[in-house]
């Protein structure tokens, strides 16, 4: 039944969305704290001066109403996620609660810092921000070799590893897909460009420099790499001139703010989103047979 219930959510809620107009996110981003134990130079979100961390209360009630809007895939996202804790409860317990309440599926967002190897998420996604030189001037000291040696040792199955191509890094791109591909524990890369939120826009990618990357990601997606975005994802994300359907997910803060919607749109940064998320979305949304296949195989 759990799995008939799973099998029709994504064609009844493509049906729902593409053909009758709803705007029904389908997953949540659900920010559970802004303490980390990294201070990475692209990041606005970790405040580890007065940090917050959300009760488990709060959680429960924040996962419910994104349950009740239709969602049904949620990322915990931080902060560094795996420092949240309360009384005996951990990562782990959110983990349960949200699949008691009825997600579908649940997706730890780490930096690897610490060692993961318990985690009783779906799936895994690992922030590597390029070879080792790169992600630690952008993460700090050792940030590289601490994640190499935590990936290696976690034993979960579905650890994939997300790149932010940014203004430092973007010159790794090639060598960060090959490390992805040779990592006997890593699944699969997915590649972003950074957004320039506020304080960050010196990290901001021209658009030239990133559809050469957006080539040169293509070139080796369709050459074997286990690359996740699909190439007419990222051949959107080239000059994002599309319509967004950023809808699709549900941002919760860590203030409780909620957004209907990626919240670049309300500090109007659509026209330098560097989510491919948006580009894939969008794909999906024009029937582009690459992208639903991929999101399949991400949701699978
Ligand atoms: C904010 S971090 C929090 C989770 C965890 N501490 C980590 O580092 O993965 C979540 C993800 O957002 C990405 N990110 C942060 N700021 C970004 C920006 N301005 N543009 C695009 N991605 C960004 C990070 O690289 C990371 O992959």
């Amino acid at each position: 039944m759990k799995q008939l219930k799973q099998l029709l959510y994504l064609p009844t809620w493509f049906i729902k969305t593409r053909i009758f107009g709803k705007k029904i996110p389908m997953q949540t981003v659900l920010f559970i704290n802004d303490l980390c134990n990294l201070t990475c130079k692209h990041c606005t979100i970790y405040n580890n001066k007065t940090p917050i961390t959300k009760s488990y209360q709060q959680i429960r009630e924040e996962l419910i109403y994104s349950y009740n809007l239709g969602s049904r895939y949620v990322d915990l996202e931080g902060g560094e996620p795996t420092l949240w804790k309360e009384a005996d409860k951990n990562f782990n317990s959110l983990v349960r609660l949200a699949k008691e309440i009825g997600f579908f599926s649940v997706t730890l967002t780490t930096n690897a810092f610490l060692p993961f190897n318990d985690s009783e998420s779906d799936s895994i996604w690992v922030s590597l921000d390029g070879n080792r030189e790169y992600h630690d001037q952008i993460r700090g000291k050792n940030s590289f070799d601490r994640l190499d040696e935590n990936i290696r040792n976690s034993g979960h199955p579905r650890v994939s590893v997300n790149m932010v191509v940014n203004s430092i890094n973007y010159s790794s791109v090639a060598e960060t897909i090959q490390f992805a591909k040779d990592h006997p524990n890593i699944k699969s890369i997915s590649i972003n460009f950074h957004t320039p939120f506020k304080g960050t826009e010196h990290l901001f990618l021209p658009f030239e420099q990133r559809n050469e990357v957006i080539d040169l990601v293509i070139k080796m997606k369709k050459s074997g790499y286990p690359i996740m975005n699909s190439v007419s994802g990222l051949k959107a994300m080239k000059d994002l001139n599309f319509k967004k359907v950023c809808w699709v997910t549900n941002f919760i803060m860590v203030d409780a703010t909620k957004y209907a919607e990626c919240q670049g749109k309300a500090f109007d940064l659509c026209d330098s989103c560097g989510f491919c998320m948006a580009g894939e979305m969008h794909s999906v949304f024009s029937f582009k047979l690459d992208t639903i296949f991929a999101g399949l195989k991400l949701r699978g």
